[in-house]
């Protein structure tokens, strides 16, 4: 087998997109576009990778760190010209060479493996990815002589009437004989309806040495969907969301509503599973077996157990441990850690704070920067009061102790194993074990008080 090599145009400047992020780091599915592309390459093991890149470079360059090597375009002239660029580590090079656009996030391995090994066969100088597309406006189309031979590549906007109704296009990868590509860049001119230098004339200028052109043309068009502004970008969202679910559902996870559930590229779930309608799955988060994720909860890099149920509430950068659950309407922020089997109901907020098995927060409670231990009862309405409006303070809360309803913990507080709030205490020491802390006032009844009452003079109330 001859070497593989890859290169990623990355360079563009994204006009289309008028957008403040460089075009090939917007997402799909919660990955850069040109994150994507990388990932498909890599599992293809090329012999070397490079990444063509310009505006934004660093951005793009701090994202992919070591997974290729970048060469500089310091000007965006054309897509022939961003390959120029590699010519010093490619260039002198014997094998192939796969080029794919940083803004085509939807291709995946199997597709450049199939050119690849088409090319390889084919032995030719070049073999053009293309595609059947119903609306193929903006694509360069694929221009063929009578014998049905590809002889060039026309671009949108140098096309003529009659070449703007031709729906076969040019996907924006190729696999080129190394070589043959190096030595007919430099031929290629910028005298176009843009002014660029075009990588697609590469082909007619092998064509004219007699070299050969093929094509591939793909069963799915979806793949190949180039995203050049916000209009393919929401496309680009749709198509991947579909195919990522699709894999869940493969692998025995039940979406109960795909349309509606958008789950990020690397998250991962386990089987029995089951996802309802409108949830939103960020990040890089891991969620086990058995596991319910209800109606619109919204999970953004969390860490979840097996047989964790979760019901409409947030989940952001925390971590659930088997058979816990939360909801409806609550919220874990970054780093609550809740334990096994641990119970948080409704309209609870739990932030950097462990919460050990079995312990019970039901309702209306905020914990923050605290640490419980298991088996603790948190009573309604509970707050850790861990801001002095300066700095935060952390409480910690022995095993199988009681906080009674509607107390505040004044922090830092330690409450030792089995000891016991009263409730509706606010309490600002520490509590020994077994003892019981009451701090609130005293009742007091005032003995026939209801005749001095002026609402006991009222009809309504007699
Ligand atoms: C390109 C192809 C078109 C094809 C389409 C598929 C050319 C001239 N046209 O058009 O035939 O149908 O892709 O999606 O190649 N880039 C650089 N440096 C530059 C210019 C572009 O690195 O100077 C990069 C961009 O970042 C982008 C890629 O090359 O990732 C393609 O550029 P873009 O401007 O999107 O080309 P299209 O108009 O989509
Ligand atoms: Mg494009």
């Amino acid at each position: 087998m001859s070497n593989r090599y890859v290169i990623i145009l990355a360079a563009g400047k994204g006009t289309r997109m008028k957008s403040k992020l460089y075009k090939v780091l917007h997402p799909v599915a919660g990955k850069a576009m040109v994150d994507h592309v990388v990932t498909q390459v890599e599992k293809i093991k090329p012999d070397f990778v490079e990444t063509v890149i310009g505006t934004g470079a660093e951005k793009v360059r701090d994202l992919l760190g070591d997974r290729t090597k970048y060469a500089l375009q310091e000007e965006q002239l054309g897509t022939a010209h961003a390959v120029l660029q590699t010519e010093k580590d490619l260039g002198d090079k014997e094998g192939m060479t796969l080029i794919v656009n940083g803004d085509t996030p939807l291709f995946t391995a199997d597709t450049f493996e199939k050119l690849f090994t088409y090319h390889e066969k084919q032995n030719a100088a070049v073999s053009i990815l293309t595609a059947h597309a119903e609306d193929p406006f903006g694509y360069g189309r694929i221009i063929r002589d009578q014998k049905g031979n590809v002889s060039k590549i026309v671009e949108q906007k140098d096309a003529s009437d009659e070449e703007k109704l031709i729906q076969e296009i040019n996907t924006g990868v190729y696999c080129f004989d190394n070589k043959m590509l190096f030595e007919n860049l430099h031929s290629v001119n910028n005298e176009n309806a843009q002014g660029e230098y075009y990588l697609p004339d590469v082909v007619s200028i092998l064509k004219s040495q007699g070299e050969k052109i093929v094509a591939y043309q793909m069963d799915d068009l979806s793949e190949s969907l180039g995203v050049n502004d916000r209009v393919a970008l929401s496309q680009a969202e749709k198509l991947m969301q579909k195919r990522i679910n699709e894999a869940h559902m493969r692998d025995g996870v039940t979406i109960v509503d795909p349309e509606s559930t958008y789950i990020d590229a690397d998250v991962k779930i386990g089987n029995d599973t089951v996802v309802e309608p409108n949830t939103k799955i960020f990040g890089k988060t891991t969620i086990g077996s058995d596991c319910l994720v209800g109606l619109g909860s919204r999970l953004d890099n969390a860490t979840i157990g097996n047989g964790v149920n979760i019901i409409s509430s947030t989940i952001d950068s925390a971590v659930m441990h088997d058979g816990s659950d939360i909801g409806p309407n609550s919220h874990l922020r970054p780093k609550a850690d809740i334990g096994e089997e641990v119970h948080i109901g409704n309209f609870c907020e739990v932030k950097n704070a462990t919460v050990g098995a079995r312990t019970k927060i039901g309702h209306l409670s905020y914990v923050g920067d605290a640490t419980l231990g298991t088996d603790i009862n948190v009573g309604c309405g509970v707050v850790f009061v861990n801001y002095d409006g300066v700095q935060k303070w952390h409480s910690n809360i022995g095993d199988h102790s009681f906080i009674g309803s509607n107390s505040n913990i004044v922090a830092p507080v330690e409450m030792e194993d089995h000891s016991f709030i009263a409730a509706g205490s606010t309490v600002n020491k520490d509590i020994p074990k077994h003892a019981m802390a009451i701090a609130r006032p005293r009742q007091t009844n005032k003995e026939n008080y209801w005749d001095r009452l002026p609402l006991s003079k009222s009809e309504e109330w007699k």
